[in-house]
């Protein structure tokens, strides 16, 4: 059932409290936000919308985890600043996110005017999702528009208390989010394809749970493939996985054998003798001949050539993970040919947001994939196929 949107509310010169997520990695400064501006330029066509419309926009968002109390080092007026750029008009910072001064300061806003609260989790109350809270957001506006998706999946006052308390729709950010990722889960063109990475199994779990039933190919690289690797009998050196990550690749591999699927994991690997960017001794060898004592730091050449080439065929292909130790530039190469293929690829290619939104950004690919997720743990639980409470409480159209 679709959720009811910005066409279904009047917004026409209201007060307008919209939640997004403009958590970034602040501690860069405001020159290092401008690098990491995917967040807030996914917010834009909410906040022109509304703006378009006369509303007065109350912005308000949480930044880090500062656990219910100040933190100097995380307020929200860097955020701001940048949001102006932005926007190209000043959006207003203030020093709180609920009480009467805030409330003055929403009194003197004009047609058109955005105003930015806040970090919300300097109060305890937000990730408590605690009642008097989530009334104080409420008091400050109309109307409630949900757009944060990447916090989607908490619980939280300004994600699930105040939709209870204001009419509330979906912003356009979190309904592109859900047309697209719902996509995979959905009815999607295929062949339909998951290219899964990053360093952790356990990470993926359950996605791959969820996903194995629906997907005609699945390719799995970085740290995770290891697991699957040694299921198969092969070493994976000094990056040995454990057992029960063994196991779980082991009963992965044989679902996806009865049910006929074709599971792509590497052939070659890059390997070191150090993990680390400095590491010296780096070489391509095939998966049977990692040395002891070695690490598996990414997929090699001929895998990445050929997963781009298999992914190129597939319709649809949903992408979370990098292929290997990305932050590492000797180690960034197979997740790069993968991407730059996905990139030119005619199919719909879905990225999930976190590390994986973070490579396509750094190389400057975002607006070739027909969608980059800018939800981490966010787009993991929706393709889990779990509820996200923050969607949930939206109401239907
Ligand atoms: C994220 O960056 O994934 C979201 O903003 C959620 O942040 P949290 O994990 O601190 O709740």
């Amino acid at each position: 059932m679709a959720k009811r949107g910005l066409d279904d509310i009047d917004v026409t010169g209201a007060r307008v409290l919209v939640r997004v997520d403009f958590n970034v990695p602040i501690e860069q400064g405001i020159d290092g936000l401008a690098q990491y501006t995917h967040r807030l330029k996914a917010s834009l066509p909410t906040i022109d919308h509304l703006r378009s419309k006369g509303a007065r926009t109350i912005i308000c968002s949480h930044l880090g985890r500062p656990k219910g109390k100040v933190v100097e080092g995380l307020r929200m007026a860097p955020v701001g600043e940048q949001l102006s750029l932005m926007l190209g008009t000043e959006a207003v910072c203030v020093g709180d996110c609920i009480g009467p001064p805030v409330e003055d300061a929403i009194s003197s806003l004009d047609r058109g005017d955005v105003l930015v609260l806040e970090n919300l989790r300097f109060h305890p109350g937000e990730e408590a999702n605690d009642p008097d809270f989530s009334r104080g957001l409420a008091r400050l506006a109309a109307l409630f528009v949900m757009d944060a998706f990447a916090v989607a999946h908490r619980a939280h006052a300004s994600t699930v208390g105040v939709p209870h308390l204001l009419p509330t729709a979906a912003g356009i950010l979190v309904q592109q989010e859900v047309k697209m990722l719902g996509k995979v889960l959905g009815s999607p063109d295929r062949p339909l394809a998951a290219l899964l990475g990053g360093a952790k199994v356990e990470d993926k779990i359950r996605v791959l749970d969820n996903l194995l039933t629906r997907v005609d190919r699945l390719f799995i690289g970085g740290g995770m493939a290891n697991a699957f690797l040694q299921a198969q009998g092969y070493s994976a050196g000094a990056s040995k996985a454990n057992e029960d990550d063994v196991g779980f690749a082991r009963r992965i591999l044989e679902r996806a054998e009865r049910r006929g699927m074709s599971v792509h994991l590497p052939t070659d690997v890059i390997v070191a003798d150090k993990f680390g960017g400095d590491a010296q001794n780096i070489k391509s060898v095939s998966v049977d001949k990692v040395p002891d004592g070695w690490h598996v730091m990414d997929v090699g050449p001929t895998t990445a050539e050929a997963f781009a080439l298999s992914l190129k065929e597939c319709k649809t292909v949903v992408w979370n993970g990098p292929m290997g130790v990305f932050e590492y530039a000797p180690f960034s190469q197979g997740t790069r040919t993968i991407a730059s293929g996905l990139a030119c690829s005619e199919g719909v290619v879905i990225v999930g947001g976190g590390s994986t939104a973070e490579v396509v950004e750094e190389m400057d690919l975002a607006n070739w994939m027909a969608h980059v997720s800018t939800g981490g743990g966010a787009s993991l639980e929706f393709l889990e196929g779990k509820e996200l409470p923050g969607l949930a409480a939206i109401p239907d159209a």
